[in-house]
């Protein structure tokens, strides 16, 4: 049997520093991630230069642990990917330059990774601790929402990828941390405006659904965040003496915010799915763990003879194994950069595939 082609991919473009080895682009033979968020809590969001620092100092560690457990050497290795943007400069940086020293060390090729391809390719990886890996299904369209990004994306039948549209202002995740802040309810805000959503009535207060009649596939979410504000103001609950009034109502106002981003992106990614005549819809990001956008944009994708796909929750998240997957995607595709590769905190797309 020929030995599989091995990928070391590397991410380190927001708080996650995570280093994988992926055989053959699909199958995961290590993905070790260090999530930041405890250290980055406190602040209520990612300080770019703590970021920074704490990708040098994890940095070879963990690429001396996913190689120890790929059961591999680095001269086993046959392709350096990395995340080259979009993302914080300063943490890009540390992950570009040790991928170019290997590369050059190593003799191996290198690409440089688009962060965004890397979560739409997550979706054709076999699960961790998995061989088999989904076929791709194209033509598709892909949701990417995430902390930093709400962006649709079309899968051609070739395996290129074209940007459809995004959001204009905040990405949804950011919407669910900076509400959740407001609500007093800490940091990163998604998973807990989930939870108590769960509980509460999403017809309770009536939050605008921005952008969702015009003709294109770009987001807004900013006006949201700003009605949620406006609502706790003309209620009096940002007062601290009436918290107990503002908690009973937790988790009506998470149900209902929670439902008016819901609502705009699967509105929009099932006409995207209209417009290009895709038979599939991937869902990848943080964002994506969400329990009513998986449910809602299920259903509505069922309705219109269209399969819902997203990733585990490991793999929704940033990670290296997604950045190994473009990366070997591209590779084949005849990618290659040179050890001149720049970051770039918002390269286009359509150039990178
Ligand atoms: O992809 P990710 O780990 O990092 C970025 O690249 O941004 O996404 C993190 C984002 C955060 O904004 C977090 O609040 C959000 O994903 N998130 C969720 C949920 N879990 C994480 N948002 C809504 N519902 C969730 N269950
Ligand atoms: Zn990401």
């Amino acid at each position: 049997m020929s030995r599989p082609h091995l990928t070391l991919g590397i991410e380190t473009s927001c708080d996650e520093t995570s280093f994988a080895v992926v055989a053959g682009g699909r199958r995961i033979l290590a993905n070790v991630v260090l999530s930041q968020t405890g250290e980055h809590r406190r602040y209520g969001g990612v300080v770019p230069e703590l970021a920074s620092r704490r990708h040098v100092t994890n940095a070879v560690p963990l690429l001396q642990a996913a190689l120890a457990e790929a059961g591999i050497g680095l001269g086993d290795l046959d392709l350096i990917a990395v995340t080259r943007g979009p993302g914080l400069v300063g943490a890009l940086l540390v992950g570009v330059s040790l991928a170019k020293a290997l590369a050059w060390a190593l003799d191996k090729p290198l690409v440089g990774v688009h962060h965004l391809a890397g979560h739409v390719y997550a979706n054709f990886l076999a699960p961790p601790g998995g061989d088999t890996a989904p076929e791709p299904r194209y033509p598709a369209v892909t949701l990417v929402v995430s902390g930093g990004h709400t962006d649709l994306f079309h899968l051609e039948a070739g395996g290129g990828l074209r940007w459809l549209g995004g959001t204009r202002d905040d990405a949804a995740g950011e919407a669910f941390d900076k509400v959740a802040r407001e609500l007093g309810l800490g940091y990163p805000g998604g998973p807990v405006i989930d939870r108590l959503a769960a509980q509460g009535d999403p017809g309770a207060f009536a939050f605008p659904r921005a952008m969702l009649d015009d003709d294109t596939l770009d987001f807004s979410f900013s006006g949201l965040k700003t009605a949620v504000l406006y609502e706790l103001e003309r209620r009096g609950w940002r007062d601290p003496d009436r918290r107990a009034e503002l908690e009973a109502h937790l988790p009506d106002l998470a149900a209902s915010f929670q439902q008016a981003v819901v609502d705009v992106l699967v509105a929009k990614t099932l006409r995207a799915a209209r417009q290009v005549g895709a038979r599939q819809i991937y869902l990848a990001g943080g964002v994506a763990a969400n329990r009513r956008l998986r449910h809602d944009l299920g259903v509505a994708a069922a309705a219109a003879g269209l399969d819902l796909a997203y990733p585990p929750p490991v793999l929704c998240t940033d990670n290296g194994a997604m950045i190994a997957a473009a990366g070997f995607a591209a590779w084949q595709r005849g990618r290659r950069d040179g050890l001149d590769l720049d970051v770039d905190p918002d390269p286009p797309l359509d150039e990178w595939f």
